[in-house]
């Protein structure tokens, strides 16, 4: 069997409809370009018939990108499939992703249907799906909880019918390990053409099994695996791109490659992390914080004397390096281009410049300035074209007394002034700004969240306000928690569609 392991990338498809997760359409091209730097083969850019914005970042991310194939999901129904082929028309490399639902339980309450006429729908999208592109790949939704014999009977129809690549997703994350790499042995020992196709493994980590259960399906079969970086997806998320790669490294054993450059693992996490607002937790595999942080004296002592007593990874190979932690009020703008660069984000003069002056000033009320800092500064510029700014803020609070703030705005160009009191500082806030921004919304979701550590930490603040029978997510950051929160709440409205 063939030792190359291919990768599906499906962070701006699975991994975007995470809710708060969203991108527009230039941040996708940055991201889809850093998955091409990074070495996947394949890069799932959207479901085009979902959404104008899907339609147009799968056109966009089809004319970015050169080496991987850009891929389209669609339901097996032909007006998806006209509506991905009419997207994916600029793609050097072009993959259709249709599928459906073949587990009992989806055959009878999603689709009202019987396992014939699934089989029957499924082979018809495949074949309209051929008439437009050579390469089309089948998904069976809750192929996890798919009886295999009947799954068998799927794939093998599917085949026949042209697809090249079969998907096997565990939709709900159900599966054991072993349960898993059984069901796709199972399907290479029972399917009629099986090496006509490439066997996909696509796995959700609802009960933290995302990973073995991929690995599962390699070491039984599978040649394409479908993973998000971060491991981000809906609910628990799916299968860490970083993980599987970094695997399939270490394990010499196993003798499978992939084509991922791991030393670019740690800046396109970085980079996903910051544009889609969406933090990796500090001990998480490859990527987190403190993923090679030894603190406990046994192991020090250990990694000094030599570091593979307790690392089975250098952390170089994954693009961290040891000076990857501190820019200080001393460090030049050199210094500051160079860690961006390492975190994957170049910046023309004018904005160097400019995030140089924010970082100057962030410096002086912070002793470290961290990786996640700078991602935070270098996007900062993002809210530049916003209609509505913060001019300034003042709050006094404090214990036994109501808290008083008041707020100036400036909208297109025009200064507004509001003062309120509330229930604590970013009660009193926000009220200020609604007495502004007169409008009837409501806050929803409110999450306040420490970069690092140190009393002197900038604040990320994630929103949700609810407008117009509309969610709007919105973030802030700053070393003033209060003037984050109003950001984020200032983020939200700048969003709303008026
Ligand atoms: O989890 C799943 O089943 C999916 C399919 C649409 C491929 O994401
Ligand atoms: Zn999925």
């Amino acid at each position: 069997m063939d030792n190359r392991l291919f990768i599906f990338d499906t962070t701006l498809r699975d991994g975007e409809q995470v809710p708060g997760c969203q991108l527009n359409t230039v941040e996708k091209i940055q991201v889809a370009k850093a998955l091409e730097a990074l070495g996947v083969d394949v890069i799932e850019a959207g479901f085009p018939v979902s959404s104008p914005g899907d339609f147009n970042s799968v056109i966009e991310i089809s004319k970015a990108v050169t080496w991987p194939t850009v891929c389209a999901l669609t339901r097996a129904v032909q007006k998806d499939i006209d509506v991905a082929v009419e997207a994916l028309r600029f793609a050097k490399r072009k993959r259709i992703h249709t599928g459906i639902g073949t587990s009992d339980s989806h055959i009878k309450y999603k689709f009202g249907s019987n396992r014939e006429e699934i089989i029957e729908r499924a082979v018809a999208a495949v074949k309209y799906a051929r008439r437009f592109a050579e390469d089309v790949e089948f998904y069976a939704e809750d192929a996890g909880r798919t009886d295999n014999e009947y799954l068998a009977r799927v794939i093998e129809a599917v085949i026949k019918a042209g697809a090249t690549v079969v998907n096997i997703p565990d939709t709900t994350g159900y599966c054991l390990p072993a349960e898993y790499g059984a069901k796709i042995k199972y399907l290479v020992d029972h399917v009629e053409g099986i090496d006509n196709a490439v066997i996909s493994t696509h796995c959700h980590n609802d009960l933290g099994m995302a990973t073995a259960n991929t690995v599962a399906g390699i070491l039984n079969g599978a040649r394409q695996v479908e993973v998000t970086i971060n491991g981000i997806g809906e609910r628990a998320g799916n299968t860490a791109l970083e993980e599987i790669a970094m695997i399939m490294k270490s394990h010499h054993e196993i003798d499978i490659r992939t084509n991922i450059n791991t030393r670019k693992i740690y800046s396109t996490s970085r980079m996903v992390s910051s544009l889609m607002n969406m933090p990796v937790q500090p001990n998480k595999a490859i990527v987190g914080r403190n993923a090679f942080a030894h603190s406990s004296g046994i192991h020090q002592d250990g990694v000094l004397k030599n570091a593979h007593t307790y690392e089975i990874i250098d952390p170089r190979e994954v693009g961290v390096d040891d000076n990857s932690i501190v820019l200080t009020a001393r460090s030049g703008r050199a210094a500051l281009k160079n860690r961006l660069s390492v975190l994957g984000v170049q910046l023309e003069q004018e904005k160097l410049d400019q995030v140089y002056e924010e970082f100057l000033k962030l410096a002086d009320k912070k002793k470290d300035v961290n990786d996640d800092d700078i991602l935070v500064l270098a996007g900062a510029d993002r809210t530049q074209n916003h209609r509505i700014k913060l001019d300034y803020l003042q709050v006094t609070s404090g214990v036994g007394v109501r808290s008083v703030a008041s707020l100036g705005l400036n909208i297109s160009g025009e200064k507004f002034e509001a003062c309120a009191t509330g229930n604590g500082p970013v009660d009193a806030a926000i009220k200020a700004l609604k007495k502004i921004v007169d409008r009837n919304m409501t806050l929803k979701e409110f999450t306040i969240q420490a970069i690092s550590k140190g009393s002197d930490d900038m604040g990320k603040v994630h929103m949700q306000v609810e407008y117009d029978k509309q969610m709007y997510y919105g973030f802030g950051a700053n070393t003033d928690i209060i003037a984050a929160s109003v950001e984020a709440y200032i983020d939200c409205i700048n969003k709303f569609k008026i």
